[in-house]
Formats: C-alpha cells, sequence, structure tokens
C-alpha cells in the first residue's frame, strides 16, 4: 500500500521492486520465458495509451472481417493469463503488455513477433489512470483525488511504473534496434483514424478494401466500441472502465492552472534528454 500526498492508500504488488497490478503472481514473474511465435502481434503501450482500440483494429485487420467475436483483451494480456492458455490460442495471436520493454519476452528478440507501439501524452494518461485506478477498487482500494495521484504519477509510484521512463525506453529501442515496430500516438489516431488504420494494415501485412477500411474505422469509433453489446462492459457504478471519454485534452478539465505549471516543470526536467513529442490538444 502506498500512501498519496493526503496520505489515502493505493495498493499494488511489489515484484523485484517493480510496482504491478494485483494479478496472480506465477502470471506477472513469468512474462520474461513466455514462448513467442513468428506470428504473433505484440501491442505495446503504457497503461491507458490505447490499448485495446488497437486490438480491435488489429484483429480485424487479420481476420478481414469487423465481424469479429466478442473478446476482451485482458484474454491475450501476457502478464495477466496463464502461459498454458496462451499456449493454446490459435495463431495469429494479438498479445498485449504494459510491460517495461525489458522485462517483456526475451524470444522477442528471436521470433518476427510484429510489436505495435502507441504512446499519448501524459495529462491525459494520468487522468486515464487515476479514472482507472479509482474505478477498479477490487485492484486498488485506492479513493484519492486527482492532484494527489497525479504525485504518485510523476514518481512513478503507480503500477507499470514511471510513463517517463516508459516512453524514453521505448524511444531508445526504436531509435536502436532493428526490431519490427510501428510506433503510433493516441493523438495521431484519433487526428487520423483512417491513415492508422492504414498503416497498421500495411506492417501487419493485410490487404483489406477500401470498403473493410472505413468498416473498421466505423465499428472502432469510441462511440461505437464502447457502445458494443457484450463487448468489455465492465462497469463499475453504472460508467464503463474500459472507455470513460475517449479523447485528446480532457486533462484540462482535472488540472488546475497551477498544477499545470508544475507538471510542466516536471516534464522538461524529466525528458529533458528526450526527443519525443506529444499532442496536448487537437
Ligand atoms: P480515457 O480514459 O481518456 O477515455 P487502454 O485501452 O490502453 O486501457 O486505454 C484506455 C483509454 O483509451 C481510455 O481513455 C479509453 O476511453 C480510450 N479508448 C478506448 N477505446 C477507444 C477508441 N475506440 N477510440 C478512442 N479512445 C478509446
Amino acid at each position: 500500500k502506498i500512501p498519496d500526498e493526503a496520505g489515502k492508500t493505493i495498493s499494488f504488488i511489489e515484484l523485484n521492486g517493480r510496482l504491478l497490478p494485483k494479478f496472480d503472481i506465477d502470471c506477472l514473474e513469468n512474462v520474461p520465458s513466455l514462448p513467442l511465435r513468428d506470428d504473433d502481434v505484440l501491442i505495446c503501450a503504457y497503461p491507458k495509451c490505447g490499448t485495446h482500440w488497437l486490438f480491435e483494429i488489429s484483429r480485424m485487420l487479420i481476420e478481414n472481417t469487423t465481424n469479429v467475436p466478442v473478446q476482451p483483451k485482458d484474454d491475450f494480456m501476457i502478464e495477466f493469463i496463464p502461459q498454458k492458455t496462451l499456449a493454446s490460442l490459435p495463431s495469429p495471436r494479438i498479445l498485449n503488455s504494459h510491460y517495461r520493454f525489458q522485462y517483456l519476452p526475451k524470444d522477442l528478440k528471436k521470433k518476427k513477433t510484429k510489436i505495435l507501439y502507441i504512446r499519448r501524452n501524459p495529462k491525459d494518461a494520468a487522468v486515464s489512470f487515476y479514472n482507472h485506478s479509482k474505478k477498479l477498487s477490487k485492484y486498488y482500494e485506492y479513493d484519492g483525488e486527482f492532484k494527489d495521484y497525479l504525485k504518485l504519477f510523476v514518481d512513478g509510484k503507480v503500477d507499470y511504473g514511471s510513463w517517463f521512463e516508459y516512453v524514453k525506453e521505448w524511444e531508445q529501442i526504436i531509435s536502436t534496434s532493428d526490431l519490427p515496430i510501428l510506433e503510433l500516438t493516441y493523438e495521431g489516431m484519433k487526428e487520423d483514424p483512417v491513415g492508422g488504420i492504414r498503416k497498421i494494415s500495411e506492417f501487419l501485412g493485410t490487404t483489406p478494401t477500401e470498403e473493410l477500411i472505413r468498416d473498421i474505422n466505423d465499428r472502432c469509433s469510441f462511440a461505437n466500441m464502447s457502445q458494443r453489446k457484450g463487448h468489455l462492459t465492465g462497469k463499475v457504478e453504472g460508467q464503463s472502465i474500459m472507455y470513460r471519454k475517449g479523447e485528446v485534452g480532457d486533462w484540462k478539465n482535472w488540472f488546475t492552472v497551477a498544477l499545470d505549471e508544475w507538471f510542466d516543470q516536471i516534464y522538461a526536467h524529466k525528458m529533458s534528454d528526450s526527443k519525443l513529442q506529444f499532442k496536448y490538444s487537437l
């Protein structure tokens, strides 16, 4: 249990110094040894940065139809699902993880697994993560205020650790490794979703018709994904856990001017060794 500035605590598992959500410890520990396949796709993102969205788009592209069965992306999350279950999934598997690159399966370096990486501006990510943590009381048991959560967020005292370290590690991997990685941004996907779907399709080597691309865009819009019957409908007090607002810039409703100035200073300091750029509004 980690206390925020106001003394409200938030619960995680601590595994060798890393903070993680309270999943089964074996699943959390076994990720590096997970056997991968050449035709796996692995979606990587810091929490609340667009994993569900990419998951839906990718499986529609791979299945070549929008008529895909309802399947929670968490059933394909490699730190949440036992390896036996993952091994029983048919190919091609569309897996996902919020783990830092260094803790991902060692097989990534040996197999041709394609990596879809998406990043999102830290202000919207923090707001989304805060709401997620409050709603999922089963895991987090947290009832704090946003301004106090934000301090935990900048200190990396949240599950999966620091957003700053996460994005900088990927920045370095993308510029130095020859792994097949497609880098996307949440804001770019919002700005031009059809363009984003085309990029993903090209990367995955799928050949959808123009009509299918349009249909996927329609089916994967925030409004449609959040309405889809039986689809990840986990709700707390009538509110969907996974589909909240789906916007760029909602942070403006949560950051006071003072909090924003404080955050910008921290950002400038922590990201001084990074060339990454983020959009905070569209
Ligand atoms: P908000 O809390 O800002 O609404 P993840 O899938 O990685 O858990 O990320 C969740 C965030 O993505 C939530 O952000 C959620 O609403 C948003 N999201 C989910 N599906 C989306 C879609 N189809 N289009 C845009 N945003 C989406």
